[in-house]
């Protein structure tokens, strides 16, 4: 069943080309609507009286969240926030029925999620999960359901449920974004004929993984390590550091890189390993001055760039240059290489990559 991996998640990374194909598969369209999802049941006249949505969820979900918050916000024009189970459930949010609630939970048995999503309900906000899990929980008890199509996920360690989740979201926001008018149709097809280039982009990623495994190596040395990134790269950092530390049990941090300079550049010291993620073509000019900063303090930085951002991350010492896609959907490429990392460093470290010291996969207490 390891299909002659060593690992569930290396299978599991290494089945992402697929499981790209099969979430985007029958969703996207190579003209109007361009995104096409039918099971959806909030129909266009609901969907354009939504002023507000919540996205809630645990861990790697969380952090898909993070994404969806982006995608939405820049398409859509909603405000949307994002928030962690455990805390939004007993926050008292502001719900209403013009609230949309999205719940993302691969295993869709997440007690706090469940928790979030009945609360939801009972403010009468339409909730929409997206899960990996048909017959689940979250399946059952949401007004509306989108599944991931990942396929099952056995690691502890999230990888395939995560990308799936950012590819749902995607899909789901500019199918929002359309019905709701706030976006144009040159920009939809943008997105989508990125979406549609991802799997095999993915794919040659993990070709070229020895580069990433040699710098794990090195970084399985050492006990620190931050990531930086703005933006969208912020949000694929932060789930590259959860992954870092699940599993090879470094400690990491991952920080908004402008704010670096607020406090945590005095724990940068010589040879500290810093992984820099520099996708975003509007924002790579300020992340580069952020690594210059560390570098300053004696960090070996570790560049993570596209093709077109690719002269500005020349300031790293090393990089690793992935291809270029839409600014948007960075984060569906980017993570290849931080999931590699994590695997690889718990290879390096000798520990147990798929069963991780006090972790379950699904954790259905509160
Ligand atoms: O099944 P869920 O998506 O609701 O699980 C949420 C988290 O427990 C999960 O993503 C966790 O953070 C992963 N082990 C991270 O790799």
């Amino acid at each position: 069943e390891k299909a002659g991996f060593e690992h569930f998640m290396l299978k599991e990374i290494h089945d992402q080309p697929q499981a790209y194909r099969d979430t985007l598969s029958g969703r996207l369209m190579g003209s109007y609507p361009w995104v096409y999802l039918p099971e959806l049941k909030l129909k266009p006249k609901r969907l354009r009286q939504i002023r507000n949505v919540h996205i809630v969820a645990c861990g790697t979900a969380y952090h898909a969240g993070l994404v969806g918050k982006q995608a939405i916000e820049r398409w859509s024009r909603l405000p949307v926030e994002v928030d962690v189970a455990s805390e939004y459930r007993y926050r008292q949010p502001l719900l209403t029925p013009d609230t949309l609630v999205i719940v993302v939970s691969q295993s869709g048995e997440t007690a706090d999620t469940l928790a979030a999503l009945r609360e939801a309900r009972r403010h009468g906000a339409h909730v929409l999960a997206i899960t990996n899990v048909v017959g689940s929980t979250a399946a059952r008890e949401a007004d509306d359901v989108l599944f991931t199509w990942a396929g099952p996920e056995i690691s502890v360690a999230s990888t395939k449920a995560y990308t799936t989740q950012l590819l749902t979201l995607y899909t789901f926001a500019l199918h929002l974004a359309r019905v709701r008018g706030t976006i144009a149709d040159a920009e939809i097809a943008s997105a989508v004929q990125a979406l549609n280039r991802l799997p095999d982009q993915v794919a040659s990623i993990l070709e070229n993984a020895e580069e990433i495994r040699s710098y794990a190596e090195e970084i399985a040395q050492h006990e620190h390590l931050f990531f930086i990134g703005r933006g969208m790269d912020y949000a694929a950092a932060q789930e590259g550091s959860l992954k870092l530390k699940e599993i090879s049990y470094i400690h990491s941090e991952a920080y908004a890189a402008g704010e670096l300079k607020h406090g945590t550049l005095a724990l940068i010291e010589e040879g500290t390993p810093v992984v820099a993620l520099v996708t975003q073509p509007e924002l790579y000019e300020k992340t580069v001055s952020n690594i210059r900063e560390v570098m300053a303090r004696g960090a070996s930085v570790f560049g993570i760039a596209c093709e077109n951002t690719a002269n500005l991350a020349e300031q790293a010492g090393r990089m690793l240059l992935l291809p270029a896609t839409h600014p948007m959907l960075t984060p569906a490429v980017s993570v290849i290489p931080l999931q590699l990392l994590a695997y690889y460093a718990s290879v390096a470290r000798g520990y147990d990559v798929d069963k991780p010291r006090n972790l379950a996969k699904s954790v259905t207490v509160e």
